[in-house]
């Protein structure tokens, strides 16, 4: 590249709110490390609209967006975020993805007719590693990010390049292909992969975006390097790339209406410090009809003050009307008239704010990544109750290896019901997580160093989008 020509950077991150967020908070640190860089984020074009939203007005990233019809591939129309979608529909979306090539190419080509030479780099989600292959057709450099932790996937890609080794008879432990020394419980293979319509369609997708990795020139991960030494040799050990821990970019997703701050913020201000424990299974996934009801008793009964971020449960569409009956009888009145609950229902929770704030103890997350961050970057320890994806090795990660995590459920998102949860279960890890126990006691500490850790590193990104 001439010497006169500006670095430019493409951004392509996967149509998730999980996803964009962090790949948003990339470019802009990005741009404040290098203001000379041109910055480009690629999507389809209601994804486009929404990240247009969560950037300044002034912000000198760019925008494009790729053509796309949710209907030339079976998808209900406005279908461009896999939020909340039955997972037949997520593979679809998924691997409709991949018709985007031939768009993406001309892009390139768009962006080289205006400014005189191609990108310099593309940096794309690992589940659109495929853009490879049009960065090597272009002779453009090409990095994966990877917008979850080193460990979790670490695992995942792994266990997505090994499918066909797996057992497919239940056993207590299987060893992970490229990681013989780390076992995992039977319940920690996805299991959706064992359906064969979904074992041929997601696997086949899986499969081809992992080995696309392969051609890439480097991979990014939203992480730290001292908290996630292990899980960063994984990946290096896996693919062979050189991996850059460039975490954490952490960005303050969607905007909760200042009602709903400031509501959160006056609840948590009249509870006492270190009390309150908050509830949230993140943008995509939700719990079943049965374990709402059980959770919901379960915290009741624990004693302890809630936040709950309530949304529809599982096989519901997610903007279905709040029908009281997903609760125990009169549970929103009690909890009100006994200060003891805050319930969230269909409400963009102001999480930062929450996990910020000195009245929250703890977080019942369902270990996706940025949650991790945000409660771990704030010191507050973690019930781990994952629901789909690498999730469930981020738990495991944050239970075994680093001790800030107790694993209250496991689930799946094909097989929500084999998470088995009871009020008895839920009342004993609450308390155990937040009644003074030793156990209760060491996780906070471990969660208060990791902050120190992550806090450090927020430091040297020189600021986070959105942090507090
Ligand atoms: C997805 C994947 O499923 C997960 O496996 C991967 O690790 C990350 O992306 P998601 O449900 O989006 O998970 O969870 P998470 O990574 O925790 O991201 C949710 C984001 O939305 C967080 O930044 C959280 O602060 C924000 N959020 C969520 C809110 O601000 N308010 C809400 O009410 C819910």
């Amino acid at each position: 590249m001439g010497g006169h020509e500006q670095h430019h950077v493409v951004l392509f991150p996967v149509m998730a709110q999980g996803h964009i967020n962090p790949f948003i908070a990339l470019a802009d640190l990005l741009h404040r490390r290098r203001p000379d860089l041109k910055i480009t984020i690629v999507n389809t074009p209601l994804n486009i609209q929404s990240i247009k939203s969560s950037l300044p007005p002034n912000s000198t990233i760019r925008l494009r967006s790729l053509p796309f019809s949710p209907s030339d591939h079976g998808l209900p129309p406005g279908t461009e975020s896999t939020a909340g979608l039955p997972f037949s529909l997520f593979i679809n979306l998924l691997e409709a993805s991949e018709s985007l090539h031939p768009h993406f190419e001309q892009l390139l080509h768009d962006i080289a007719m205006e400014d005189g030479h191609l990108p310099s780099c593309i940096i794309a989600d690992n589940f659109l590693a495929w853009t490879v292959e049009t960065a090597r057709k272009l002779g453009i450099s090409h990095s994966v990010f990877i917008t979850g932790g080193a460990f979790g996937h670490g695992l995942l890609l792994s266990i997505g390049l090994h499918f066909l080794r797996l057992p497919t008879t239940q056993t207590n432990h299987v060893s992970v292909p490229d990681f013989p020394e780390i076992q995992i419980d039977w319940s920690q293979l996805p299991r959706h992969l064992f359906v064969p319509d979904n074992a041929d369609k997601w696997t086949g997708f899986f499969h081809r975006q992992n080995s696309y990795c392969f051609q890439s020139n480097s991979m990014l991960v939203n992480t730290v390097k001292e908290f996630e030494t292990t899980g960063l040799s994984m990946l290096h050990k896996l693919f062979g790339l050189p991996v850059f821990p460039v975490g954490p970019v952490l960005c303050k997703p969607l905007s909760s209406s200042l009602d709903d701050v400031s509501r959160c913020v006056e609840w948590l201000d009249s509870h006492r410090p270190g009390t309150v424990l908050y509830v949230s299974f993140g943008s995509q996934n939700s719990i079943n009809a049965s374990q709402m009801m059980e959770l919901a008793v379960g915290l009741e009964e624990s004693g302890k003050p809630f936040i709950w971020v309530i949304r529809p449960p599982f096989g519901l569409d997610v903007g279905a009307e709040f029908n009281p009956e997903w609760l125990p009888e009169g549970y929103e009145e009690r909890m009100r008239e006994k200060k003891q609950g805050l319930l969230l229902v269909h409400v963009w929770a102001p999480q930062l704010d929450i996990l910020g704030h000195g009245s929250t103890a703890a977080f019942l997350s369902h270990c996706g990544w940025n949650s991790v961050l945000e409660s771990l970057s704030h010191g507050v320890p973690i019930i781990g109750w994952p629901l789909g994806g690498e999730q469930m090795y981020n738990s495991k990660f944050l239970e075994e290896e680093v001790g800030v995590c107790l694993e209250l459920a496991r689930g799946n998102r094909e097989d929500m019901m084999s998470a088995k949860v009871e009020r008895e279960g839920v009342k004993k890890v609450v308390e155990m997580v937040m009644g003074g126990t030793e156990k209760g006691v060491e996780m906070k500490k471990k969660a208060m160093e990791i902050s120190e850790l992550i806090r450090a590193s927020m430091e040297v990104n020189n600021g986070v989008m959105g942090s507090s």
